[in-house]
């Protein structure tokens, strides 16, 4: 089978925008593994947490996301440019597949959502560490900012596709199953913060790479943290 056949053109002809994206994710790993941190001061790195050796599979969750399927689908591959458009723009004008070929791994995002949501209780489990400080029970700056992380987190993955697809009874009608017995209320729920999915998406990774970035500044000495209250 020719490679051509599995690999999409997009990789194999030149596109700067996508050969930069690949890039940036590509220096983004080799930093996390070059500059380790575990945490400092009492507060747990999110990427760290539980530990970095996972973090290919959370990647990948994050990857096969519709919220950033949809950015990279339009803006690195032009594939399609956008939801009416069938066909890519330039003179390649390959049709659009869908889920097929080498973007089949993107079914795989339930799966990957199965593991994101088993690390999650170990951010909140990082949060109520980060509690005890100097042998006392303090609510510090830090505190309240991996809650955000946190909470941002929970939210988005509780907000995913694959989420709702088992909620509503992994069936197509969703007025007429596991959901209505629920009286409708958790599917409902979620079918708002569903829709506001994407808008979730973007904040929490927004929060995390900032939760990230403001435990090594505190590391490196930056004053950022203070203590809110001390039991
Ligand atoms: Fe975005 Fe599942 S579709 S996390």
């Amino acid at each position: 089978m020719s490679l051509k056949k599995i690999i999409p053109p997009e990789f194999l002809e030149p596109n700067w925008r996508l050969w930069s994206f690949v890039l940036l994710i590509a220096l983004g790993i080799l930093a996390l593994f070059a500059f380790p941190m575990k945490g400092y001061d009492g507060y747990i790195d999110p990427f760290y947490s539980p530990t970095v050796v996972i973090l290919p599979l959370i990647g990948l969750f994050r990857l096969t996301c519709y919220a950033f399927r949809k950015y990279y689908h339009r803006h690195l591959f032009g594939h399609p440019p956008g939801c009416s458009v069938s066909e890519r723009l330039n003179e390649a004008k390959r049709a659009y597949s869908g889920e097929t070929g080498f973007f089949r791994v993107e079914n795989l995002h339930r799966y990957f959502m199965y593991f994101s949501a088993a690390i999650l209780p170990f951010f909140f489990y990082d949060f109520y560490l980060s509690l005890f400080w100097q042998h006392s029970l303090a609510l510090r700056f830090g505190s309240l900012f991996m809650l955000a992380d946190t909470l941002a987190v929970t939210i988005w993955v509780f907000s995913c596709h694959s989420v709702r697809h088992i909620i509503g009874g992994r069936l197509d009608c969703f007025s007429c199953t596991f959901a209505s017995r629920l009286g409708g209320s958790v599917f409902k729920f979620q079918s708002r913060l569903n829709a506001r999915h994407e808008a979730l998406a973007w904040a929490s990774l927004a929060l995390i790479i900032a939760a990230d970035l403001y435990i090594r500044a505190l590391a490196a000495g930056l004053p950022l943290d203070f203590t809110i209250l001390v039991l």
